[in-house]
Order: C-alpha cells, then structure tokens, then sequence
C-alpha cells in the first residue's frame, strides 16, 4: 500500500492513533475540572482557523491536536460531570468507539446487499429494544434515525399512509377533509416542522393544553377531535408524549390509545429520551401502554448515552413502512430476498451505520449495566429534590423521570437570570424551561460522570445566584 497523508503506513497509522488516543484522554480529564461552558469568544474561534488555509498539508497530529483543543475551549461539555442539560449525557466508552469501527469500514447501509452484517447488527438491536416495549422482537421492525425528529418525521409519514392510501401519490389533497395531528402543548415542537415537511401543514398540528401537571388532558383531546370531526376534518394521528422536553412528564397513554383507536387514528409513542427508562422496572411501570403503540421514537443518543446522531423508530407493519417510503431506482443495487432495504423503508438515502453505537454499548454493559445507569440517575434526581427542597427551592413537576423542575420558593431568584449568573460561573450547567405556561430551572442528572458532590455544587450555585439577586 502507498504511505501519504490520504492513508499513512499501518506503523504511522498506529502511532498516531496511540498518541490521539493518550491525547484524547488528557483532554477528557481536564474538561471535567474545568468549566462546563467555557464561553468562547466566536472572533477568537475564527481567528484560530485562519491558519487552516488548506494550501500545504499539515502534519495529522498537528491538524488533529488544533481540533481537540478548539472543541476543547468551543463546546458546553456534555462530558462533564456538573452538566445537567439537555439529556444528551456524556457518552459510553463503548459507543464512541463503535463510532470509530463504523467509520473505518464506512458500510453503505442503503442497500442491504452492499452491508448485510450492519444491516442484521441494526436490526439484531432494533429488535431488542422492541422487546424492551413489550414486543416481540421478530414482530419489531424499524430503523436508526439521526435522532428522534426524523423518528417523529417517519411516524408522521406512516400515519398518514395507513389513513389514505392515495396520499403517497396526491399529498395531503387525497384527503377529504383537512388531515389533523393531535400531540399536547408541552410536546416536542419538531411536530410543527414535520407536518410542514409532510404537506399538511402547520395548522395541522392541534396542541391540546395539558392538565396542570404537564400531561395531556385526554377527556379535552377528545373534545378537540370531535369538534374537528363536525367541521370535516380527519384525525389522522395521536402523538402521545413518553417523557416531555420540558418536564419529563408521560401522557396518559392507555388513554391516548383508546382514543386513537375510536377515531380510527395511528398511536405514537414519543419516548424520545424517556424510553430508555423501560431498562428499569420501577420506571417501566410509569410507561405501561407504550406496548400498544403503531409506532414508538426512541434516541439511544439521548438517555442510551451514545454520540449523536442515532435515534430510533419502531413499528410493526414492515409492509406499510415500505408503502410509505417505496420508490425504485435503476442505479440501485437490486433488493435481495432476504432482507429490506433501508433506503426503501425510510427517509434516508445513503445512510451511516448508526446502530453500532448502541450494539456495542449494549454488548458491554448488557440490560443490567443500564439499568444501573438509569437508576444512578433517578437517585440522583431524588437527592437533588431533597436538597433543592433544604435550600428553600420548590420542585415543581412529578415526573418519574430523571429531570427536576424548580423555582425559588421564596420568589427571590428569577429562572432566566439564575441561570445566566450559574451557566456564567462555569461550574455547573442547567437550562431555563417553561412548564405550564411558567418560568422554571431544569436539571437532568443524566450523567454517568454525575456524583453527589456534582448536585451540590449545583445547589451552591443556586444559592449563590440567588443571594446576588436578594441584594
Ligand atoms: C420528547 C422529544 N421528542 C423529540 C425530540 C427531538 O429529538 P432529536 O433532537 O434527537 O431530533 C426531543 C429532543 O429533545 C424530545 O425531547
């Protein structure tokens, strides 16, 4: 084989990986005892890549070492432990290295033919989180997703195939009546982007309020969708939420699918990133219901801990899949008996061996390594209530989930600023939400890095923020 900078020799290959991977480590520890959000000023990130004229090639450690340290300085460190953001937590061991073995035999899954191992690795997997909801795992079909938007986007695109047949042709004109989207006010807006991208439209989507505790109502959601149903329009598809953005709140989802089923409507499950509690009985139970699902989004790169993107959908009707997304193309590789292919059973082309992170981080920890993962996390959601509650802050959602929404229970500190002055600090990271039309801070312990020391640097942080707002 040649030697050049396109593909160095096997000793230069290892060399370089051995160091990368002692230089990766250095920077991983320092990150964790330095600031969460490390503020960078975005002219001196600019300035940095000037050198990056990409005239004369540049030594790939050199490159490389550029690389760590701009995302070292540029990033809210997701891979730190005193980060309670957004449940995208730090990531496996495993997983980032599946990312390395994909990307070294770069298999085209758009065809299965051309990638049968990935293809039986993905679908080995997507069979056993469906039997993680209650499905049989040769009855669970589906695929990997950049993330659960483009879940969502599929569910959408299914529900509206399975309603009119003619759709897939005509577009939303082969309906008879306007077609309508029901999910709750607190669930993900992505719904406003698919419906756009689906040809119904955004005014398709009815948000129906919740009930005060950030579930949707289901006796209001049945009234919206008869009052729709008199002016003609066609209730296509109940999304139900299985852990909300903002709250981590479960609708009520025998309900929904009741209902669903009364108006001849497909039932969804968002479980974006409250899926992944169904590794552990206690929180399983609050997601019962899930099992009746036509369809269930589920990230592995949100509480599965793997790198983005790698969402899932989940279904069981392969066939209506297929109606959904058929399409032939002569410069494709022909199908084989044995299998689907995934550029006909989704809404990507040529796609990225994406399920390999959650295989491996799988093979690894096995279903008890994660259920001691989502359990760490529930603990520490529960140690932060009790000490948030010591500290005169008020928990304001019941979620069964790992996310705790709060506000000062003295009225002294205001959410927004709170959580400037804190994400300011350095020392820690949380979000500002908005959960039943109020203002509130939101933590997620979703960590595997995440102590107890981490939660009480949080609250520290809190009360400091709060003393400086008193004066
Ligand atoms: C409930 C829910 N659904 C869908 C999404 C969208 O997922 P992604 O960002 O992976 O596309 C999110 C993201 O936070 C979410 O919380």
């Amino acid at each position: 084989m040649p030697s050049n900078a396109r593909w160095p020799a096997r000793e230069r290959r290892l060399a370089v990986q051995q160091e990368l991977s002692a230089r990766l480590a250095d920077a991983i520890d320092a990150l964790q005892s330095g600031p969460v959000d490390p503020q960078p000023d975005a002219e001196a990130l600019r300035a940095s890549l000037e050198r990056f004229d990409f005239r004369e090639p540049m030594g790939l450690l050199d490159a490389s070492q550029s690389v760590i340290d701009l995302l070292q300085h540029g990033t809210v460190h997701l891979m730190h432990p005193a980060y309670f953001g957004l449940y995208n937590p730090s990531v496996t061991f495993p997983s980032i290295l599946a990312d390395q073995i994909a990307a070294h035999f770069n298999p085209c899954l758009s065809v299965r033919s051309h990638a049968p191992a990935a293809a039986e690795i993905e679908r080995h997997v997507v069979g056993a989180v469906g039997g993680l909801a209650g499905w049989r795992p040769d009855e669970t079909a589906g695929h990997f997703t950049t993330g659960g938007a483009e879940a969502n986007n599929t569910a959408a695109l299914m529900a509206l195939t399975a309603a009119c047949p003619d759709y897939a042709e005509r577009g939303a004109r082969a309906f008879a009546g306007r077609p309508r989207l029901y999910v709750s006010a607190e669930s993900h807006h992505a719904w406003f982007k698919i419906a756009h991208q689906t040809g119904i439209g955004r005014e398709a989507v009815r948000m129906a309020p919740t009930d005060g505790t950030g579930k949707l109502d289901p006796q209001v959601l049945e009234r919206i969708i008869q009052a729709d149903r008199a002016e003609g329009d066609v209730p296509v598809f109940i999304g139900a939420t299985a852990g909300t953005t903002n709250a981590g709140m479960i609708d009520p989802l025998e309900d929904c699918f009741a209902i669903s089923r009364a108006h001849g409507a497909w039932f969804h499950v968002d479980a974006a990133w409250g899926g992944a509690g169904l590794v552990s009985p206690a929180c399983a139970e609050s997601l019962r219901g899930i099992e009746k699902a036509d369809s269930i989004t589920l990230d592995a790169h949100k509480w599965f801990a793997v790198p983005m993107g790698a969402g899932m959908f989940l279904c069981r009707d392969n066939a209506l899949l297929g109606e959904t997304f058929r399409v032939a193309a002569n410069y494709m590789p022909q199908s084989t008996a044995d299998g689907v292919d995934p550029y006909t059973h989704s809404l990507q082309w040529s796609r990225r061996f994406m399920g390999l992170k959650l295989f491996l981080s799988l093979a690894c920890m096995g279903w008890p390594g994660y259920r001691e993962h989502v359990e760490q996390s529930l603990r520490l959601a529960e140690a932060l209530k009790a000490r948030l509650a010591e500290n005169g802050w008020r928990v304001v959602n019941d979620s069964p989930l790992a996310v705790v929404c709060f506000v000062d229970g003295r009225g002294q500190a205001e959410p927004e600023k709170t959580v400037d002055d804190v994400v300011r600090a350095g020392r820690t990271w949380l979000s500002a939400a908005v959960f039943e039309g109020r203002s509130v801070l939101r933590a997620c312990p979703v960590s595997h890095f995440t102590g107890e020391e981490h939660i009480a640097v949080l609250v520290d942080e809190l009360n400091r923020s709060r003393s400086a707002q008193r004066r």
